[in-house]
């Protein structure tokens, strides 16, 4: 008897799983990026949609995450998570979706989920790592004060960065409107060279202090480096992120470009 009420209880924890993993087909193929639900469905009633080699027109049919689908033969494999590494270029907002503006999810043309977003934010004219995921539990984790997770950029400063910033950086400044920081890791590169003037294109700035800083925050409040050096009254001219915790920008990407995280990046997230 014991036996049977076991069965049957596991019987049980099958389907409600599989009922919790059950989506509609023509869900399973949007999120996965194969077109808007609409073409989706012209597609599905058209008979170009298998699963497991058969044909099924109803976009309401139940599949699950392991199911075998495909589109016109090209099989379309279920992610549940997506994550991609963009070097932000200037000149593009951090958001999902904008009807004015160019947005960093625009930037990823390949075929694309609906549900990116950035998992975090920069500044329009700031450049550099940017994580575009669809993983809201993960960039929660990357982005709530509680975790601290540092983030350093490179950053190009009008003006003559000290020794004695760096241990005010180091010390936790208090901004202007009373903000206090978190203490700054803030290493001096170098005085700019004529090679940075020329990139900088400004000839109004010559003859003008620039020092070249890598810096490390704990935080992210609103324009926080920004405010951060204006406070010390200094100018940030240009603004790179190259980390966020564990995850590096990968050199090689041009600002504008892209590449999927690799499974050992995912994990060094994943253990944040
Ligand atoms: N701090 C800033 O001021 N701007 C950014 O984009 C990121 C950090």
């Amino acid at each position: 008897m014991r036996v049977i009420m076991c069965v049957i209880l596991i019987a049980e924890i099958n389907l409600f799983q599989e009922r919790e993993t059950a989506m509609r087909l023509d869900k399973y193929l949007a999120d996965m990026g194969t077109g808007t639900r609409s073409e989706i469905k012209k597609q599905i009633k058209s008979g170009n949609v298998t699963v497991s080699g058969e044909v099924i027109r109803d976009p309401g049919y139940k599949v699950g995450a392991g199911s075998d689908i495909a589109i016109n033969g090209e099989s379309i494999m279920y992610e549940e998570y997506v994550y991609y590494m963009l070097n932000k270029p200037a000149g593009v907002i951090s958001a999902s979706e904008d009807p004015h503006e160019e947005t960093v999810v625009d930037l990823i043309d390949e075929r694309k989920r609906r549900d990116l977003f950035p998992a975090g934010r920069l500044d329009r004219d700031t450049e550099g790592l940017m994580l575009i995921t669809n993983n809201g539990d993960l960039a929660h984790r990357i982005l709530s004060p509680k975790h601290h997770v540092d983030k350093t950029y490179y950053a190009v400063i009008m003006g003559d960065v000290t020794e004695d910033d760096v241990r005010a950086f180091a010390g936790g400044l208090v901004l202007s409107d009373g903000l206090e920081c978190m203490p700054a890791d803030l290493e001096i590169l170098s005085r700019v060279t004529d090679d940075l003037y020329a990139a900088i294109e400004n000839e109004s700035l010559e003859n003008s202090v620039m020092t070249e800083v890598n810096i490390t925050i704990r935080e992210g409040k609103f324009h926080q480096i920004k405010r951060m050096f204006s406070s010390i009254g200094c100018e940030v001219m240009y603004l790179k992120r190259l980390s966020m915790g564990p995850l590096e920008l990968d050199e090689t990407l041009l600002p504008g470009e892209y590449r999927r995280l690799t499974e050992e990046e995912v994990d060094s997230l994943l253990k944040l």
